[in-house]
């Protein structure tokens, strides 16, 4: 049996004794450090898998077991990606790493939930290291945290239809880091059998792919923050001729794909992911072509999926009420452009947009208005409607043969740690898109002290969040932190949990706005991506 080991070692003499844990995992001695701001300890950065340097568009490989003791004492490491506001290259590919958070109290038998967290970024950039998910309050509440990084953009997500690049290798990386967790957890005091994923944006949109895909289940529970693999930005075809554009900007004219991927296996990744981002390449999660002898993850479209591992699955889901608002708020009078805000956007996820299927939208979120700066709080719900909110309004209906339970939250929040608002120097009343994250997490981008109001919402998020991770339930009891019952949905009642200053119960959140785009895909099903002939 696997035990929990600490060693104590006296640094040096005017320093105090530290207390260094060491966890005996399959993989081998991994040695942790103790938190200063709290009662848990950090293991950081530990490799779950590796790079195939030949490949490394393909999958990745299993990494050798420790030889002596693997320190994890550094979560720096970040997959290669062009960061998000400065274009900026950075990053490298030996970067499949996973944190790992765990409560002193902890142990072989005292075993706790664990919470696996998949961030976000589009599927584009991100991280999972303490700048954004620092462990802190969600440790206090008594859950082993894992955060995760996965490869993004080109090298987790270049999809060619062929056994070496078949596409979506980050969401395989998510796989290969949950069964890390599912054999090692339990050395680290964590129970293999009580894991909830987690995840926000893109990585809400991952909850939902894992949910779906016909891989072994290797976790319990799923929160789903802001994204389902319903969202038209969450799925691509596979694109051949991505390396080939790329190669021969970088010099190297090829027709074969196997010849350009074999070439930019050889050059510098930061090379090669912001020659992508000059030829406006991106790639997401794809319908991947089946090999055999070649793992895959989703092999047809989401909205095809029966949902298997859902239907016993407790699930938290939920959006903020002004997720675009970030896309409109400071937007240069001058760009807003009528055909790229609602053409190009629906294109996403329709192969033709009927022009007076486009005015009908239009007269519903604009009346006669034209589109102009002015109207940036009813565009904003277009898009967020649009981009998020009804996708996961599709998955609710989906959701409802579930025999587990689902929770469904709308988070409208607005205080001192609404992360996407600060960010994004916007004041306005509601939340918007990763405004939750703030009351989840510790993060270096909010540093101020906590105000009362803001520390009740960290309590309440946190309780709920990790209720859930432990019960299936984020309202097991009725308490002073949660004085309200969180009931699931019913098929005759879409209730909801309002997240704000109060938390209430309702019901059908947005509904005029949801029956109108219910109308809109049963009209336009046919030339919906992914729609297939019954
Ligand atoms: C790494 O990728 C290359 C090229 O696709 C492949 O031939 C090789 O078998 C892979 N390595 C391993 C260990 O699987
Ligand atoms: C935020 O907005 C305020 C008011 O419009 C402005 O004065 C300030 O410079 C902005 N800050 C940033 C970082 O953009």
């Amino acid at each position: 049996m696997q035990v929990l080991v600490y060693l104590l070692f006296i640094t040096v003499a005017w320093a105090s004794p530290r207390l260094d844990p060491l966890v005996d995992s399959k993989r081998g001695l991994i040695r942790g450090l103790q938190a200063t701001d709290g009662d848990y300890a950090m293991f950081l950065g530990i490799p779950y898998a590796m790079v195939n340097y030949t490949n490394p568009f393909g999958a990745a490989l299993p990494y050798p077991d420790f030889e002596g003791t693997f320190d994890a004492y550094d979560d720096s490491a970040i997959c290669i990606q062009n960061l998000q506001r400065t274009d900026q290259a950075i990053g490298t590919l030996e970067c499949l790493h996973l944190n790992i958070f765990v409560p002193n109290k902890a142990s072989s038998i005292n075993k706790l939930p664990v919470l696996f967290w998949i961030h976000g970024g589009r599927f584009l950039y991100g991280n999972g290291g303490r700048t954004q998910f620092g462990a802190k309050y969600l440790v206090e509440k008594d859950v082993v945290l894992v955060t995760i990084n996965y490869r993004v953009g080109l090298y987790g997500f270049m999809c060619l239809d062929t056994p070496e690049v078949p596409g979506n290798q980050g969401l395989k990386d998510q796989v290969a880091a949950l069964r890390w967790v599912k054999e090692n957890i339990e050395a680290f005091g964590g129970d293999p059998n009580q894991v909830t994923i987690s995840g926000a944006s893109a990585g809400g949109v991952s909850v939902d792919y894992h949910l779906l895909s016909k891989k072994e289940k290797l976790f319990n529970k799923a929160i789903s923050q802001s994204g389902t693999s319903l969202c038209p930005w969450g799925v691509m075809e596979s694109d051949q001729s991505v390396p080939i554009r790329i190669a021969s900007r970088l010099g190297w004219e090829t027709d074969d794909i196997n010849d350009a991927v074999q070439f930019l296996a050889n050059v510098d990744p930061k090379l090669v992911v912001t020659t992508a981002l000059d030829l406006s390449i991106t790639c997401v999660p794809c319908v991947e072509k089946e090999f055999e002898g070649v793992e895959d993850f989703i092999t047809d479209h989401p909205m095809n999926y029966d949902i298997s591992k859902a239907k016993n699955t407790p699930i938290l889901i939920g959006y903020t009420n002004m997720e675009k608002l970030f896309e409109f708020y400071n937007k240069p009078a001058d760009k807003y452009d009528e055909n790229e805000i609602f053409d190009e956007n629906l294109g996403l996820g329709f192969h033709t947009v009927d022009i007076n299927q486009v005015s009908l939208v239009k007269q519903f979120y604009l009346g006669d208005e034209a589109v102009s700066e002015i109207m940036k709080y009813e565009l904003t719900d277009f898009d967020s409607d649009y981009t998020f909110i009804h996708p996961i309004h599709r998955r609710l209906s989906n959701y409802l043969d579930n025999d587990g339970k689902v929770y469904h939250y709308v988070f409208k929040y607005s205080g001192g740690r609404n992360f996407g608002k600060l960010r994004d120097n916007i004041t306005y009343p509601g939340a918007i898109h990763s405004d939750e994250y703030g009351y989840l997490f510790e993060m270096t981008a909010l540093t101020d002290t906590p105000t009362d109001e803001d520390q009740i919402m960290m309590d309440r998020m946190t309780t709920m969040w990790t209720n859930f991770a432990k019960y299936g339930d984020p309202t097991p009891e009725i308490s002073e932190v949660l004085p309200v019952k969180w009931l699931p949905i019913t098929k005759n009642a879409l209730n909801y949990l309002e997240i704000d200053n109060e938390l209430i119960m309702k019901k059908r959140s947005y509904h005029a706005r949801m029956a109108f785009w219910d109308l809109y895909y049963q009209t336009n099903k046919k030339s919906l991506k992914g729609y297939k002939e019954e």
